[in-house]
């Protein structure tokens, strides 16, 4: 009786542990030299651009980053763990024009190419309806148009390099999708009466959708290879928005031992980027789009769409240009 009780809990013990692992995701075991490599990445104050700074800083490349606020102590710690390792920090708000605009003048100043961009900052499922300075809704210009326009202004840069490459952190999300090309602001699904109160994930699903055909039109458009990739779900404060609502709170607060068990930390949410950057130049698959540090599929998209997204981004730019 007391064995069958023993053998019994083992068996459960092995089941999660392998559950546990299985959930964690995969580590990148790829590797390159980058040492000689510029680096930038948008984000960095926290979570998956943080945690990829910290891995990348131990290989000597430069890195630069961008985002609101300074993570002054993490920069410091890091500076004097590694200081063969050149670390920026410089301001970044992809909610507001200008700053994209001076960002973009220190970058096209300080630096003398840009060997792999990541375009990594992002906010998501915001409760309330709200939209960036240049009058975009606020998920689509933080996920997409900002480092969209972010990207065109630096693209001299860029193609700088020997070898460059595009990453875009998108998600799994993008399946939730209806992009809709009249209404890249969500409109139709904000003003909804059966649709708006999920219409913030529609709006996250449109972005991370954009930012995979964005991947896979940059190449045609600009010679530059580029590949998008869902990190996982991670612990990190991308969750936020939703957490400022007392009954998302408490869901979380009941199921955030369940939740933990099922998602990664932001080490292992980071491998997924690590490998897009060490997959050597005539490995990384151009427009591909990548989960758990293997090669995957994305939903939904064409070749018309990723051609039309591109053509009506310069076209919102302009537009905007033009009103300031
Ligand atoms: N966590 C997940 O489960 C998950 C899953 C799939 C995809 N992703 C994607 O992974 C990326 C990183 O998310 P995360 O999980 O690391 O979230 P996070 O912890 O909330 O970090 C988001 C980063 O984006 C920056 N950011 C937000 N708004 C910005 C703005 N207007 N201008 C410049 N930077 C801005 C933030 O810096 P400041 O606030 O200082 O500006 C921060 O560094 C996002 O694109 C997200 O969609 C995350």
């Amino acid at each position: 009786m007391l064995w069958s009780f023993f053998l019994l809990c083992l068996s459960l013990f092995l089941i999660g542990l392998k559950a546990r692992i299985y959930f964690r995701g995969q580590k990148c075991e790829t590797l390159r030299d980058i040492s000689n490599l510029t680096i930038l990445i948008t984000g960095g104050s926290k979570g998956l651009g943080q945690e990829t700074i910290k891995l990348l800083a131990k290989f000597k490349c430069r890195i630069i980053f961008g985002c609101r606020s300074k993570p002054t102590e993490f920069l410091e710690k890091l500076l004097k763990t590694y200081p063969l390792t050149k670390i920026e920090y410089i301001p970044l708000d992809l909610q507001s024009w200008s700053s994209i605009k001076q960002f973009a003048n220190r970058v096209n100043k300080e630096v003398d190419r840009i060997d792999i961009l990541i375009n990594n900052a992002g906010i998501m499922g915001t409760l309330t309806r709200q939209f960036t300075e240049y009058g975009i809704e606020s998920q689509f210009g933080t996920n997409y148009l900002g480092p969209f326009f972010l990207n065109q202004l630096l693209l001299d840069l860029i193609r700088k390099s020997n070898c460059p490459r595009i990453i875009n952190v998108s998600s799994i999300a993008h399946v939730f999708q209806a992009l809709d090309f009249d209404d890249l602001n969500c409109e139709k699904w904000a003003n909804s009466v059966f649709w708006s109160r999920i219409y913030t994930y529609r709006a996250y699903g449109n972005t991370k959708f954009a930012q995979i055909l964005n991947g896979q039109e940059f190449y045609n458009r600009t010679g530059v290879k580029a590949c998008s990739l869902h990190p996982g779900v991670v612990r990190t404060e991308v969750l936020q928005h939703q957490l400022s609502a007392w009954w998302f709170n408490l869901i979380m607060l009941i199921a955030w031992p369940i939740y933990s068990f099922f998602t990664k930390d932001c080490y292992y949410g980071c491998q997924t980027i690590l490998y897009c950057i060490m997959l050597k130049d005539e490995e990384l698959i151009n427009g591909g789009f990548y989960k758990d540090c293997r090669l995957s599929k994305a939903r939904y998209t064409s070749k018309d769409k990723a051609s039309k997204l591109w053509d009506i981004s310069l076209q919102l730019i302009s537009k905007i240009e033009s009103s300031i």
